[in-house]
C-alpha cells in the first residue's frame, strides 16, 4: 500500500460548489467536482488531451469541461471530444466520498477501511485546515507528545514548571498507539475556566489514539476534579488527519467537537463553540510556526536524544512504514533509536503495554471502501 491508497479528507464539503477545485495529496494533483445532480467526481488534474488543468474548467450537467479545447469528462473518467466524436479518451480517476462535512479521496479500486469517527452526542466546533512545512512524520511527532505544550501552546496543555508531574502512559497494538497524559492544568483566563466549567486546581487529561490508515489521531481532552477525581467541566474530541502534500509539506485537517450544545443558556453554548474553534486554530498555528523553525526536518530518529514523552514517536514510525506506506521498516522507521529517560517521575504510574486494543473513539468502518 502507498499513501494514496488510504482515505484522506482533502477538502471541506462546503468549499466544493459549482466550480471544480484542485487539491494535492501525496504528490497527486486531483480535481474535485460536483455534477449538477450533486454526484462527486475526482480526476487527475491534468487533461489527457494536452495537459490543461481540469480545475480551471467548468461543470456542465454531469461532465467536467476542459477550458482549453472543450473536451468533456465524466466522474468515471470517460472523455468526449466534441470535434472527434469517435474518440474514447480516458482520464485517471480517484475514489471519492463525502462524510463528516469533508470530501475524501483515495486511489481508485484499492480496498481501504474508512476511518469512522464516533461523534454521536458531540457538537461540531469546526473543520480546520493548516499547512506545516515539514514531513508527515515530523508533524505527527508534534501532535503525539505534550512536552511542547507549555512553551508552544497559548492555553491548552500543562504548566511550564510542572512537566515533571505529568504522567504519560503509552499502550500499543499492531494497528494503533494510545497515549494518555494526566497532569495539572496550566493557568487559564478566568473567563475560559468559567465557560468550560473547569474547577480550580483541576487536572487536565489529554488522551489520544493514533491510527495509520490514514495517519490520524483522535484526541479526548477533559478535566478532572482535584478532590473527587471525577470528570468536571466540558470535554473536547478532536480528530486530526495528516495529509502529505509533498516531501516537506503536510496538511493538518482537524475535525473538532465539544460536549457543549450550542443552545446552552443565553447563547453561552454558541460562544463556547466559537471560542473553542478559535483556540484550536491558534494552537495548531503555533505548532505550525514551531515546525517551520526546525533546523533538522529529517524524519529519522536514530541518534536523537529522546525523552520519556517521546515513546510514541518510535512506535508511530514503525506503523507509518508498515501500514501507511507498505514498507518493512526502512530509513526513518526508528528501528534502534535510543529512547532515554522513559521512567516517569516518582509517584506517577507509567504503563507501557503491548497487546490488547486500546479503548478509544475511532474504529475501522468496514462499511466503507
Ligand atoms: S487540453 Fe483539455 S481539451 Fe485540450
Ligand atoms: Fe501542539
Amino acid at each position: 500500500m502507498g499513501e494514496i491508497d488510504h482515505w484522506h479528507p482533502v477538502l471541506r464539503s462546503d468549499a466544493l460548489r459549482t466550480r471544480p477545485v484542485g487539491v494535492r495529496l501525496a504528490g497527486h494533483e486531483i480535481v474535485l467536482f460536483r455534477a449538477e445532480d450533486g454526484a462527486l467526481g475526482a480526476l487527475e488534474d491534468r487533461c489527457p488531451h494536452r495537459g490543461m488543468r481540469l480545475s480551471l474548467g467548468r461543470v456542465e450537467g454531469a461532465r467536467l469541461v476542459c477550458s482549453y479545447h472543450g473536451w468533456r469528462w465524466s466522474a468515471e473518467g470517460r472523455g468526449e471530444s466534441p470535434g472527434t466524436p469517435a474518440m474514447r479518451p480516458c482520464a485517471r480517476r480517484y475514489d471519492v466520498a463525502e462524510r463528516h462535512g469533508m470530501i475524501w479521496v483515495k486511489r481508485a479500486g484499492v480496498t481501504a477501511s474508512f476511518p469512522y469517527l464516533e461523534v454521536d452526542g458531540w457538537f461540531e466546533v469546526g473543520r480546520l485546515s493548516h499547512r506545516a512545512q515539514a514531513p508527515l512524520e515530523v508533524v505527527l511527532d508534534n501532535f503525539t507528545e505534550v512536552e511542547h505544550t507549555p512553551s508552544t501552546h497559548l492555553l491548552l496543555g500543562y504548566p511550564a514548571g510542572r512537566m515533571a508531574e505529568v504522567e504519560t502512559r503509552v499502550a500499543m497494538t499492531d494497528e494503533a498507539v494510545h497515549v494518555h497524559n494526566e497532569g495539572p492544568q496550566r493557568k487559564l483566563p478566568r473567563v475560559i475556566q468559567a465557560l468550560f466549567g473547569i474547577p480550580d486546581e483541576a487536572r487536565f487529561v489529554d488522551s489520544w489514539i493514533t491510527r495509520f490508515s490514514p495517519v490520524h489521531c483522535v484526541y479526548d481532552q477533559y478535566w478532572l476534579d482535584p478532590v473527587t477525581g471525577e470528570r468536571a467541566g466540558d470535554a473536547l474530541r478532536i480528530a486530526v488527519f495528516f495529509n502529505p502534500l509533498g516531501p516537506e509539506e503536510t496538511e493538518i485537517v482537524s475535525l473538532a467537537y465539544a460536549s457543549v450544545p450550542p443552545w446552552r443558556g443565553l447563547g453561552l453554548g454558541a460562544l463556547h463553540l466559537r471560542l473553542t474553534r478559535a483556540l484550536v486554530d491558534v494552537e495548531v498555528r503555533r505548532d505550525c510556526a514551531v515546525l517551520a523553525g526546525l533546523a533538522d526536518k529529517q524524519p529519522g530518529l536514530v541518534g536523537r536524544a529522546l525523552g520519556r514523552f517521546d515513546s510514541a514517536l518510535v512506535a508511530s514510525r514503525r506503523r507509518i512504514a508498515r501500514i501507511y506506506r507498505g514498507e518493512m521498516g526502512g530509513p526513518g522507521s526508528g528501528e534502534g533509536a535510543p529512547v532515554s529517560s522513559r521512567r516517569a517521575p516518582s509517584g506517577s504510574n507509567p504503563l507501557r503495554s503491548v497487546g490488547g486494543p486500546p479503548s478509544g473513539s475511532f474504529r475501522a468502518d468496514r462499511r466503507g471502501g
